[in-house]
Parts: structure tokens; sequence; C-alpha cells
């Protein structure tokens, strides 16, 4: 069973200004180059039938990153929506209050976690085994799929994801990403 590619769930200049046609292009054409690459190191691994989550977390070296990045990708475009922004809702708000210092004091930390990773990697929203909500970021193709946490929110950390729109200003694409944070889809991910 090949990995398929999947849809963008929206139009490419859906999430413009805040995130161009262009760059969207450039994240897709990394997506599919994963998904080519997981599809080819497959064969004769014997993990050819299983879902590309489960890949994830069986596969080890270059066939682990490809998948990674494909899934960590997909996960992405779900994290994101034209009718994003604001601040978060439902469940998702009463457990930031839980964890206390609301959520600009959340969003700032997590910024300060995106900033703070050298080269390239993924900053996450995830909810811990206990219920609560955590932070974190990793290098490369690090995604919660691999340990306990459940992800809830990533924000791309490649250069392609803000080269284009914004040069070598990292904190004014993440400024951008948070306009576009698709809330419901995050609290719809709660356990
Ligand atoms: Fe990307």
């Amino acid at each position: 069973m090949a990995i398929a590619l999947p849809e963008l769930p929206y139009a490419r200049t859906a999430l413009e200004p805040h995130l161009s046609a262009a760059t969207l292009e450039a994240h897709l054409a990394h997506h599919r180059a994963c998904v080519e690459a997981v599809n080819r190191l497959l064969e004769g691994t014997g993990l050819e039938e299983l879902p590309l989550e489960d890949v994830v977390r069986r596969a080890r070296g270059r066939l682990f990153e490809q998948a990674a990045q494909a899934w960590n990708h997909g996960f992405y475009w779900s994290c994101l929506s034209p009718r994003g922004g604001g601040e978060p809702v439902g469940e998702l708000a009463a457990l930031r209050i839980r964890r206390g210092g609301g959520f600009g004091h959340s969003r700032e930390e997590f910024n300060r976690l995106a900033l703070g990773l050298a080269g390239s990697g993924w900053a996450w929203l995830v909810q811990r085994p206990d219920g609560s909500l955590g932070l974190t970021a990793g290098p490369g193709a690090a995604t919660p799929l691999t340990g306990a946490d459940v992800p809830l929110l990533a924000c791309d950390l490649w250069e392609h994801a803000w080269w284009l729109d914004r040069h070598d200003d990292r904190a004014r694409y993440l400024e951008a990403f948070w306009q576009v944070v698709d809330w419901k889809a995050a609290n719809a991910r709660l356990r």
C-alpha cells in the first residue's frame, strides 16, 4: 500500500497574506519528495502495509526522517486555516487557563522555543499523558509520534517555511503563523 500525498485542504492562496501561495508550494514540493522517498525506501522493509503514522513509529534512519517529514507536513496543513487565528477555544482554552500564565504567556514560550532552535525542525503544542498541555521543539524531522504526547499543533521551522515570505526573519513568520492557526482543529485533538 503506497503512502499517498494528501490534498491541501484549502486553496494555495487561502492563507495569504500571512503565508503566500509560493511558500505553500515550497512546502508541497518538500512534502511530495518525502512521500516519494518513503514509498521507495519502504520496499522490502516489511512495513509496506502500515499506515504512515506506524511507519514513523517503527522506522529508523532515512526512512524515519522521510516518513516523519511526510506525516508532519500532512499534520501541519490540518493545523492551519483561512479562518484561523485568535485565541484557543473550547476545552483547550480551559486547559490553557489551568496551566497558568494565559495564552499570551504560552505563545511567548512557544516562540522562544521556536526561535531558539538552531537550524531546521518543528515546534509543537502537545497534550501530555497526564492530560496537561506541553510545548516542545526538536531538530530535523522530530515528531511527537515517537513518544507518548498527543500532537495538537505543529509549526514547521524548516527554512522553506519562511524564507520566501520573510527572508531571514523567523520571528515574523511566527507572527504570521499565529494568524492562521486552526484552534478548533487543535481543540478537537484533545483526548
Ligand atoms: Fe515544510
